[in-house]
C-alpha cells in the first residue's frame, strides 16, 4: 500500500472513533483535499469503510477483521531497522515460508502472517489446525549469530512475553505451560514453535512461530480438539481487534528478542515466570523419548530445562518433553 494511505490510516486510527478533518489530513501529508479523497477511495477498495461528513471529515467505521498489512504496520510501535511484513491469504506454514524467504536472502527481521495455513505445524510433528477463522498464524525471522546453547530458554521467554502482553492488552489471565503452551483455565489458546538453522557453532537463522486462537469459536474446530482448546474472544466474551493485537504482539516479539539476544532478560524472566508458570509445585507426568517420568515440578534451570523431583526426592532436568498434569488428589 502507498505510504500516503499508511499515513492516513495512522492518523485515523490514532483518533478512532473520532473524526479527522480532510484539511488536517491534507496538511499532514502536504497534498490537496482532492488527493486525500482519492486515497480514501483506495482504502475503501482495500476493505475499509469510512464515514465522511463535509463539516467533520472522516472516521473509520469498519476495519478488516483478518490480518491486514497496513493495519498492522500503521499500529506497530516498535519497528526494527530494515523490518518488512508479509500478509498471505494462504501458505503451507508461515514457519516454512519464513525459512524459504530466509534461504532466498530476504533481509531480517521480517514477519509473515497468513490468514490460513494448509500445513500448520506444532511441536513434535503435530498438526496445527489453521483455518481462516479469526486466528493468528505468525512467524518472525531473525539472524541472531549466537551459539545455539544460548537459546535454551528462548521459546519460554517469548511465551512469557506473549502472556504479559495478553494480560495487559485485554485484562486476560493467561498461563504458560512449559515448554510452549498458552493456556486459559487449562485450555490451550496458543502455542509457539521456534526453529533454527545452525552453521557449525552459530545460529544462522531463527524463526519464531506463534499460533494464537483469537476470534474463532471452538464449536467450529475439529472434534479432535474437543474441549481442550479455547480462543481469546471466548475468554473475554467479545471479539478482539485482530490487527491491533497483532501489531502489539509483533512489537513485543521484537522487544523480547532484543532483550534475549543482549542478555538483559534474566531478571524479568524470573518475575514473569513466577507470574505465569502453571506447573510449579504440580504433580505431572512428562513423556520424553518414549519414557514416562512422574514427579513434582520444582522450577527451571538457567537454560529453561524443567526440574522434576521424583518420589525418591531425586531431581532430574528435562530440556524437552510433553507434560500432562496428574489429577489433583
Ligand atoms: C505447538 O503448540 O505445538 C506450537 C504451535 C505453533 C503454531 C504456529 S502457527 C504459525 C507458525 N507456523 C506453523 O506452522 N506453526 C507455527
Amino acid at each position: 500500500m502507498h505510504t500516503a494511505e499508511h499515513l492516513i490510516l495512522r492518523e485515523l486510527l490514532a483518533r478512532d472513533p473520532d473524526w479527522v478533518s480532510g484539511s488536517a489530513l491534507a496538511t499532514k501529508l502536504g497534498v490537496s483535499r482532492v488527493a486525500i479523497w482519492h486515497h480514501m477511495e483506495k482504502l475503501r477498495a482495500a476493505g475499509f469503510t469510512f464515514e465522511a461528513q463535509r463539516a467533520r471529515g472522516y472516521r473509520i467505521t469498519q476495519k478488516p477483521s483478518a490480518a491486514h498489512a497496513s493495519l498492522i504496520d500503521s499500529q506497530l510501535k516498535v519497528r526494527p531497522r530494515g523490518f518488512s511484513l508479509l500478509v498471505l491469504p494462504e501458505t503451507d506454514s508461515t514457519n516454512d515460508e519464513a525459512a524459504r524467504q530466509l534461504a532466498a536472502g530476504r533481509p531480517v527481521p521480517f514477519a509473515i502472517f497468513a490468514h490460513r495455513q494448509t500445513k500448520g505445524r506444532g511441536r513434535l510433528g503435530r498438526t496445527w489446525h489453521s483455518q481462516a477463522n479469526g486466528n493468528l498464524y505468525l512467524s518472525v525471522a531473525f539472524r541472531p549469530r549466537v551459539a545455539p546453547d544460548r537459546m535454551g530458554a528462548f521459546t519460554l521467554w517469548m511465551g512469557l512475553n506473549v502472556c504479559e502482553l495478553l494480560a495487559n492488552f485485554a485484562s486476560l489471565k493467561p498461563g504458560l505451560k512449559w515448554p510452549n503452551d498458552i493456556l486459559f483455565d487449562g485450555r490451550k489458546a496458543g502455542g509457539m514453535l521456534t526453529e533454527a538453522r545452525i552453521d557449525a557453532d552459530q545460529i544462522r537463522d531463527l524463526v519464531f512461530g506463534l499460533g494464537l486462537n483469537i476470534n474463532s469459536l471452538s464449536a467450529d474446530w475439529p472434534a479432535a480438539l474437543g474441549g481442550r482448546a479455547i480462543s481469546l474472544s471466548e475468554v473475554t466474551g467479545t471479539p478482539l481487534d485482530f490487527n491491533r493485537l497483532a501489531a502489539a504482539l509483533l512489537g513485543r516479539v521484537f522487544l523480547a528478542y532484543q532483550n534475549f539476544i543482549d542478555g538483559s532478560y534474566t531478571t524479568a524472566f524470573a518475575d514473569l515466570w513466577h507470574r505465569f508458570d502453571v506447573l510449579r509445585g504440580r504433580s505431572i507426568a512428562l513423556l520424553e523419548g518414549g519414557r514416562r517420568h512422574t514427579g513434582t515440578v520444582t522450577g527451571l534451570d538457567d537454560e529453561g530445562a524443567l526440574l522434576l523431583r521424583d518420589e525418591n526426592g531425586r531431581t532430574q532436568r528435562f530440556r524437552a518433553g510433553e507434560v500432562t498434569l496428574e489429577k489433583l488428589a
